[in-house]
């Protein structure tokens, strides 16, 4: 059995493949199946002259997602998906699909999320799940190559990091337990004995709010390293990011072509060396009052509501356009091609409007940013719309980072925390610094943040012991997904998401 995308080394031979019937269209005595392997996508022509009446008869029968197995003849054909077609010989069903839910026009989210299980076969789906597979290989090429050690953390934990407002609590036999919201504690154990270690795993945090950036469930990098500054740690984040974006670019040609990507948004990744800006440096950038080459984050802003206010006038004159061209009489296939666009366009202006409505929301917040707050995502979307690679905001006022920042000696105010933003108002990727070793000022930061001493004893252990400088970080793989993806929402970087409001499927 040969998979879809190992057809070119059999051009001109007769094979076996299997998969499902992705799609179909009729012309006169012919059917052109296009078929799906989860390897990848080939144009099946069964031509009524070449195959027998009860093969042609089971070609014109094909339901969508019917699993098939065919046999025929690879033909090299540049203009088709994949560049191979197959002249089909012979057709076996294998199961049959009947009135299958999702078809091409445009659904609802809501529809396509309680279809998640059957919507994870659209070409859409299956380009941002092999993204995200090259992700994480990448991730683990990248550190493997660098000396680090995978170690795993555990997931029911007895304690909080990240806060204790975002919790999911559990039961543990007849103790409380929470779901671990990061690995990182336990991370900075392992760095004591192996030096330099990565866990990767589920994390767990009830964020109680719909955003295109949360979900409750997602799977988070942390390396930690021994004897790292917060410098030396910021430089490893800014190489580990060139090499992902740079290995999927070279490697995810075909998934971002689908995705319809604009690439040139990477173009400088490899090449430019990532900002580094303190947080005072960044509030300055977000209330317009220091400007990046010669321009004010405010006047950009004020810029793009132009330019988006044009898009959505051409995409609205176009729509027009259309909805009198499908006024018309017009053949049923055209129709539907007319229909589908006319979707298409409403669902984009849908999505420039909303964007229209929050430039003005993001300038104000902007304007009114008090000194001493966490960004939210609009502050983020409004530094990082300032650069073309993302950014790293480092320094931050202690009292809005974690309890385990280490406090910079020389600005007691500030921790050495790092956060890195990604353009495009992916926002926040990558959260991290340098931690703190002074036991004393780890004790009143722990009563301070209201956590339970007796649970972080254990930690403490690890100052106490031959403590050394480390720092570490923790990317969310997800936001790294949708950035590089280019998807709207997050919860399309994960098979299955969990987020406020959806458990199933
Ligand atoms: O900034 P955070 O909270 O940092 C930590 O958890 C540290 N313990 C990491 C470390 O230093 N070892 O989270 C890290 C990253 C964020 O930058 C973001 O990319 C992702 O995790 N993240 C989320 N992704 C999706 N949904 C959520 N609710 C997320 N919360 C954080
Ligand atoms: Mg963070």
């Amino acid at each position: 059995m040969i998979q879809i995308k190992d057809f070119k080394g059999f051009e001109g031979q007769t094979i076996e493949t299997q998969g499902w019937v992705m799609n179909k269209r009729s012309g006169k005595g012919i059917e052109f199946i296009i078929l799906r392997d989860g390897s990848g996508f080939a144009q099946c022509i069964v031509s009524e002259e070449n195959v027998s009446p009860a093969t042609f008869d089971r070609a014109k029968r094909l339901s969508q997602e019917t699993s098939v197995k065919l046999s025929g003849k690879i033909i090299k054909d540049d203009k088709q998906i994949g560049g191979y077609e197959m002249h089909v010989d012979d057709i076996e069903i294998i199961g049959e699909s009947v009135d299958y839910p999702i078809s091409n026009k445009e659904h609802g989210i809501e529809f396509l999320m309680d279809n998640r299980h059957l919507w994870l076969r659209s070409k859409r789906q299956w380009a941002i799940l092999k993204i995200r597979n090259r992700i994480i290989l990448s991730i683990h090429n990248f550190f493997q190559k660098e000396g680090f050690i995978q170690t795993d953390s555990p997931i029911f934990t007895g304690n909080a990091a990240e806060g204790s407002t975002t919790l999911f609590s559990s039961k543990y036999y007849d103790q409380d337990a929470y779901l671990a919201q990061t690995g990182q504690l336990y991370g900075e154990a392992m760095a004591m004995a192996m030096g330099k270690i990565y866990t990767f795993g589920p994390t767990f945090r009830a964020e109680k709010s719909k955003t295109r950036r949360h979900l409750s469930e997602f799977w988070m990098i942390e390396p930690e390293m021994a004897f790292f500054d917060n410098d030396m740690n910021m430089d490893l984040i800014e190489n580990f990011i060139k090499h992902i974006v740079t290995d999927v670019l070279e490697n995810c040609k075909e998934e971002l072509e689908i995705l319809e990507r604009n690439l040139s948004v990477f173009k400088n990744i490899a090449k430019l060396r990532f900002p580094r800006l303190t947080y005072d440096e960044a509030v300055k950038i977000i209330k317009g009052e220091k400007t990046i080459n010669g321009k004010k984050s405010t006047d950009i802003l004020i810029e793009d509501l132009a330019e988006v206010k044009a898009q959505i006038n051409n995409k609205k004159a176009e729509l027009q356009e259309k909805e009198k061209e499908i006024a018309g009489g017009l053949k049923k296939g055209v129709k539907n091609f007319i229909q589908n666009k006319i979707d298409q366009l409403k669902n984009e202006i849908s999505d420039l409007e909303i964007v229209e409505k929050n430039i003005p929301q993001w300038l104000s917040s902007a304007e009114n940013f008090r000194y001493g707050n966490d960004f939210g995502g609009s502050d983020e979307t409004v530094i990082t719309r300032m650069f073309d690679v993302p950014v790293m905001v480092y320094n931050w006022p202690h009292e809005i980072k974690a309890f385990y920042m280490k406090r910079d000696k020389a600005m007691p105010e500030m921790a050495k925390g790092v956060d890195v933003l990604a353009p495009e108002g992916y926002g926040e990727i990558v959260g991290g610094g340098e931690r703190e070793t002074d036991l004393n000022l780890l004790l009143s930061k722990i009563e301070e943040h209201k956590l339970p001493l007796k649970e972080f004893e254990w930690y403490l252990d690890l100052r106490k012991y031959g403590s050394v400088p480390h720092s570490g970080f923790g990317l969310g793989l997800e936001r790294t997904v949708a950035w590089i993806c280019g998807t709207q929402h997050i919860r399309e970087t994960i098979p299955f998401p969990r987020y406020y409001g959806r458990l199933h499927p």
